[in-house]
């Protein structure tokens, strides 16, 4: 397994198999990886020549610094669990200067709209911080094909928007959330919580099932009550918000059309852990 440090030493591997027309398939992380990564891995060495990973935890799209301090960095155990996966995998493992050159900023983008939503209302900076980060990991990388998972729909929404005002060549492939047999949706965040609080997270998926069937027959507006009523069940959860939006603008609904795909998103405290969700609704 090739783990590359320095972005001149993985563009001086690449430039050649760029060259020769290989495909290049990529799959962005922030490392602590868990079965959620590895199906995006699955999907990027299923359908090219080369696969790159990246592993960087990006200190400019984290707007709380307990956070970014908090974030669990397992490169080593990473680097394991990928080679039980395959042998052909391309690490990129940077320090932040060989991204930022010293000048840890991000640059600002305008996303049409789509980072006034959600994670862009409750965590602001923080899509200017992915932008920043996608972009430059492109640019570097050029892939052909770059793999997102719908766990964070929003993002995965947001970065197809900067590649096609940018007109990077790259394809934005969406991946299903993978979820832990008691439906939770698997995530690096998870590793923080206590066994009991990991056992009741599981109420998230059961709840957002539930609002899904719950709005089958009600208003968009109904099924919110709905979804804050069930939490307020829960003392040990801390709701932030659940949003139903349409899944192109992510603007929230206020009246169903036909012909329009809507989601529920969520965004709960669980031990002081910020968890989000999501799930289509039709
Ligand atoms: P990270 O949270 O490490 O996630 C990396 C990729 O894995 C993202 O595309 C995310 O949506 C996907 N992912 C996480 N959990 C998943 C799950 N349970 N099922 C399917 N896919 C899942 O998202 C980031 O890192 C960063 O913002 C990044 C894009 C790397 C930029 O820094």
């Amino acid at each position: 397994m090739l783990v590359f440090n320095k972005k001149s030493d993985l563009s001086a591997f690449l430039s050649p198999l760029i060259n020769q027309n290989k495909s290049i398939g990529f799959v962005p992380t922030m490392g602590a990886l868990h079965k959620g990564h590895l199906s995006l891995l699955e999907k990027s060495l299923s359908e090219n020549d080369v696969t790159v990973m990246s592993i960087f935890v990006n200190p400019t799209q984290f707007n709380n610094a307990e956070d970014l301090d908090k974030y669990p960095r397992t490169l080593n155990r990473d680097v394991e669990i990928m080679q039980e996966l395959s042998n052909n995998i391309i690490v990129y493992a940077p320090e932040v200067d060989d991204i930022y050159e010293g000048n840890t900023v991000s640059e600002s983008f305008d996303y049409d709209g789509l980072e006034n939503q959600m994670e862009g209302k409750h965590r602001p900076g923080h899509f200017d911080g992915v932008g920043t980060i996608v972009k430059r990991l492109f640019e570097i990388i050029q892939p052909n094909k770059a793999y997102f998972g719908e766990k964070d729909f929003q993002q995965l929404q947001i970065v197809k928007k900067m590649v096609s005002k940018n007109k990077i060549p790259v394809a934005v492939i969406g991946c299903p959330i993978h979820r832990e047999e008691s439906g939770l949706a698997m995530s690096s965040r998870n590793e923080r919580l206590s066994y009991e609080a990991k056992e009741k997270a599981a109420e998230i998926f059961k709840i957002l099932k539930s609002a899904k069937t719950f709005f089958e027959n009600n208003s968009p507006e109904a099924t919110i009550s709905f979804v804050e009523n069930e939490f307020k069940k829960f003392p040990e959860f801390q709701l932030e918000y659940f949003e139903i939006a349409e899944e192109s603008s992510l603007l929230p609904v206020s009246k169903k059309e036909a012909d329009k795909k809507y989601r529920g998103f969520i965004a709960i405290f669980i031990e002081n852990i910020r968890l989000i969700d999501n799930i289509s609704l039709n």
